[in-house]
Order: structure tokens, then C-alpha cells, then sequence
């Protein structure tokens, strides 16, 4: 399996959560289950999904602990994981500014802790986005609802012509996912860009200076594959029960950062097994069991 190794990972998992109160108050989302793991598992499995290891975690500086209880320094997958704070929540670019340091001369790739992106050859496409060191690489999904999210709107050859964030009137129906993939030059973008009119550092900026360079490619998801994002408690349910019903009915779990460090040659069948025997009451360990058997 290819790996992008001159790629390094984002997960930005603070927040406010205000959509999710009162049960956000006191533990973030990112924390809460979706079915049967953590959400923040799904997210990072798209990361190890797209061959990327070198993972900074972005967390309030108060919640780091319960992060690092979760997910440790991610040796035991095969992964390098690191931590950093976000003092606030002042928008996701922000993200690269706080991650100057991690980043260095690399490419990177950022992901929202809140999103579950889930499909046949997703791997495949998140490699090839990987690949590709210049420039930048989004995903549009086709929703009914876009005005909450970041609108892409293409032109009659396919090719994006403008991206706008939340707007009253979408003049497409594909919604920006939040999964990002840029080249170096993020780094010195996020530091010149000023907060937008709600005070945030806005991602939307971010891409849109690549697609002012002509240096955006916009990789359209097929109806084949499930965006889904768990801000509010409905959005929440609905993806906790997609996930089950899935794995219900396959019996393969879906996010599942053991399984996959060792299907992608991180981890031998001896330290997954290793790792299956804490787990054993719940049935997470007898499912990581049954894989090497
Ligand atoms: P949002 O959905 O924009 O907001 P939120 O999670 O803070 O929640 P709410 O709107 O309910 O108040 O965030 C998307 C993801 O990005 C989520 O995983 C949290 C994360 N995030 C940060 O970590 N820092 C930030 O500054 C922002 C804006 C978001």
C-alpha cells in the first residue's frame, strides 16, 4: 500500500459544541461514542486510511489529558501522535498555526474530529489526494441542505469556480467535508488571514486562495459514499445507528484503528492480539481476535 509519508495529519477535536449542549459542557464530543468508539476513531482511521502516521492531535488545553488517556502516543498502532493546545476555538484555520512547528516543511492534511467519512475505495482516493504535494485537494458532497456548510460551485468544464462559507443562497449543492489536504504554503497563508466578520479564521479563506491560484482540485464524493457529521444530538443518532447497522449486518467494524494498523502492516498479528485482551468483555477484543484467527 502507497503511503503519503511527506504528509503529516491534523485532527482538530476542540470546539465549542454549544449544538450539543448540555452534554458537551463537560466533555467534548469528540470523546462521546458514536455506536461502539470513540468519535474521534472514525476520523482518525481516515487518516491512517490515507497512509498518514505523523498525527498532531488539536484539543483544549483542559481536555488534553482525557485525549492522551484514549489514545496515548499512538505507538501502540504504529502511529506517531502528538498533542497541542487551541486556547480557544477561533476557527479551524487556526489550526495551521498552531501546528507551524509539526508541520515544518511537510504537506499536510487536516481532518474535522467530528466527521465520519465511510465508503468503498476511500482509501484509494484519500492516497491519491495524499500524492499529490502541490497544491490543494477538497472533497465536495452533494447535500439537501447546503447553506450550513462551505458551498463549492463548479463551472460548465467541471472546474471550481467559487467556494463560500454558509451562504443564504447556495449556488451549488455540494458541501465542503472536513477533510482538507494542502501543500506547505498553508502554513503562511493561515498566518497572513485576518478572523471573518463571526471572529473565526475561516478554512473557506484558506481554499480560496488556492482556488485563486488555480491550485484547487475539488474531488466530487459519489453517492456511494457517507459524509457524516455529528455536531448536533439527531446527526449523532443517525451516524451511531448507520454504524451499527453496518456492522451489525457485515460483522466488520468500521473505524476501527486496530484492525487497520494491522491490515496495513503497522502492527503484527501478536500485538493485535496483545491489544484485543483488555478489550475482551466489551467484544471489541473478541472482534480483533477473530481477525487474525
Ligand atoms: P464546528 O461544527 O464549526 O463547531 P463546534 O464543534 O465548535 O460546535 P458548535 O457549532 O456546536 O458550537 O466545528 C467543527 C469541528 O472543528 C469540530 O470537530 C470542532 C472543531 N473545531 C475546533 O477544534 N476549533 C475551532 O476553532 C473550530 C471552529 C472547530
Amino acid at each position: 500500500m502507497n503511503t503519503s509519508s511527506k504528509r503529516k495529519g491534523i485532527l482538530l477535536a476542540g470546539g465549542h459544541g454549544t449544538r450539543f449542549y448540555p452534554a458537551t459542557r463537560s466533555i467534548s464530543k469528540q470523546l462521546l461514542p458514536i455506536y461502539d468508539k470513540p468519535m474521534l476513531y472514525y476520523p482518525l482511521t481516515t487518516l491512517m486510511l490515507a497512509g498518514i502516521k505523523d498525527i498532531l492531535i488539536i484539543t483544549w488545553e483542559h481536555e488534553r489529558e482525557l485525549f492522551e488517556k484514549l489514545l496515548g502516543n499512538g505507538e501502540q498502532w504504529g502511529l506517531k501522535l502528538q498533542y497541542a493546545a487551541q486556547e480557544k476555538p477561533r476557527g479551524i484555520a487556526e489550526a495551521f498555526r498552531i501546528a507551524e512547528q509539526f508541520i515544518g516543511d511537510d504537506a499536510v492534511c487536516l481532518m474535522l474530529g467530528d466527521n465520519i467519512l465511510y465508503g468503498e475505495g476511500i482509501a484509494d482516493l484519500l492516497q491519491k489526494a495524499g500524492q499529490q504535494i502541490e497544491g490543494a485537494t477538497i472533497f465536495g458532497y452533494w447535500v439537501q441542505d447546503p447553506e450550513r456548510y462551505g458551498v463549492v460551485s463548479f463551472d460548465d468544464q467541471g472546474q471550481p469556480l467559487d467556494i463560500v462559507e454558509k451562504p443564504e443562497n447556495p449556488s451549488s449543492n455540494y458541501a465542503v467535508i472536513g477533510l482538507y489536504f494542502y501543500d506547505n504554503q498553508v502554513v503562511d497563508i493561515a498566518k497572513q488571514m485576518q478572523p471573518s466578520a463571526r471572529g473565526e479564521l475561516e478554512i473557506t479563506d484558506v481554499t480560496r486562495v488556492y482556488l485563486e491560484q488555480k491550485n484547487l482540485q475539488v474531488t466530487k464524493l459519489g453517492r456511494g459514499i457517507a459524509w457524516l457529521d455529528t455536531g448536533t444530538p439527531s446527526a449523532w443518532l443517525e451516524a451511531s445507528n448507520f454504524i451499527q447497522i453496518l456492522e451489525h449486518r457485515q460483522g466488520l467494524k468500521i473505524g476501527c484503528p486496530e484492525e487497520i494498523a494491522w491490515r496495513m502492516g503497522y502492527i503484527d498479528s501478536h500485538q493485535l492480539m496483545t491489544l484485543a485482551n483488555p478489550l475482551l468483555k466489551s467484544g471489541y477484543g473478541k472482534y480483533l481476535r477473530n481477525l487474525v484467527s
